[in-house]
């Protein structure tokens, strides 16, 4: 992760313009910042997460999870490879939150955030909010920043949404097109280090992700005794801030 200091003296900076220097650097200081957690809490449990979807494997992921009894979660872009507004990607998401497994906010255009401006960090982070509650109600309570890049500015917009940020303790290596022995080794090596759960990064627009290594991750966690759970359960919290109907389709939903 990268804290941008540049961005933060900036902010400070104009801050500053606006009140006295003195109440300045405490008000920003003071401002919320989300949490950030790197790991489960419980014992015995493995949370599989998937970014950069919706996308045309999700729903093989969602069967595959489904018919092992596990839960997965789902990290979404609005606007990556392919619009969340498209309705065969509505489909998707609603297809995932209506089996249970958890859906979080990936930002809408997978943009780094740390290299933005606040403002940008905003219309980034909130379209994509604001996409996941129209179409299942339920307003995610975890985002996951691209490329894993955060700073105190994406700390404080999660924060405002209700958001806390979620990294990872495995990274199965797809996204940088590690072949799919390595990948399976990331999970080996978690059981046989007798690791005491499991907070995984894997990708739904990656097929082998999906048809091989997901089949295997699950079946070597399960015969470990670990419970695949969606990364809120793995830490005993709620999966969405507040939980409402979804709503009817508008001109409103575009890319
Ligand atoms: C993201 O932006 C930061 C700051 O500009 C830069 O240091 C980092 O290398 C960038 N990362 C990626 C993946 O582009
Ligand atoms: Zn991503």
């Amino acid at each position: 992760m990268i804290f941008n200091l540049h961005s933060i003296a900036v902010f400070i900076a104009a801050t500053a313009s606006l009140t006295s220097s003195v109440n300045a650097a405490p008000q920003a200081a003071n401002a919320a910042l989300a949490r950030v957690v790197r790991s489960c809490t419980r014992d015995k449990v493995a949370a599989l997460t998937f970014d950069d979807g919706p996308f045309d494997y999700t729903n093989d992921a969602i069967e595959i999870l489904d018919d092992a009894g596990a839960k997965g979660t789902f990290f979404v872009n609005g606007n990556n490879w392919g619009c969340i507004y498209n309705q065969d990607r509505v489909d998707i998401m609603k297809n995932a939150y209506n089996k249970g497994h958890q859906i979080g906010s990936h930002t809408w255009s997978h943009a780094n955030l740390t290299s933005l401006s606040r403002n940008q960090i905003v219309s980034e982070m909130t379209r994509s909010h604001v996409a996941i509650e129209r179409i299942t109600g339920a307003s995610p309570a975890f985002m996951r920043p691209p490329y894993g890049n955060y700073n105190s500015l994406v700390q404080e917009v999660a924060a405002s949404l209700g958001e806390t940020v979620a990294m990872w303790d495995l990274d199965s290596g797809d996204t940088t097109n590690k072949d799919v022995v390595y990948q399976m080794e990331q999970y080996d090596d978690a059981v046989n280090r007798k690791a005491k759960n499991v907070l995984s990064l894997q990708h739904d627009i990656k097929s082998e992700s999906i048809y091989i290594v997901l089949p295997y991750a699950i079946r070597k966690l399960q015969a470990a005794g670990y419970r695949l759970v969606t990364l809120a359960e793995c830490l005993g919290e709620q999966p969405y801030s507040k939980i409402g109907s979804p709503q009817q389709r508008t001109a409103d939903w575009h890319c």
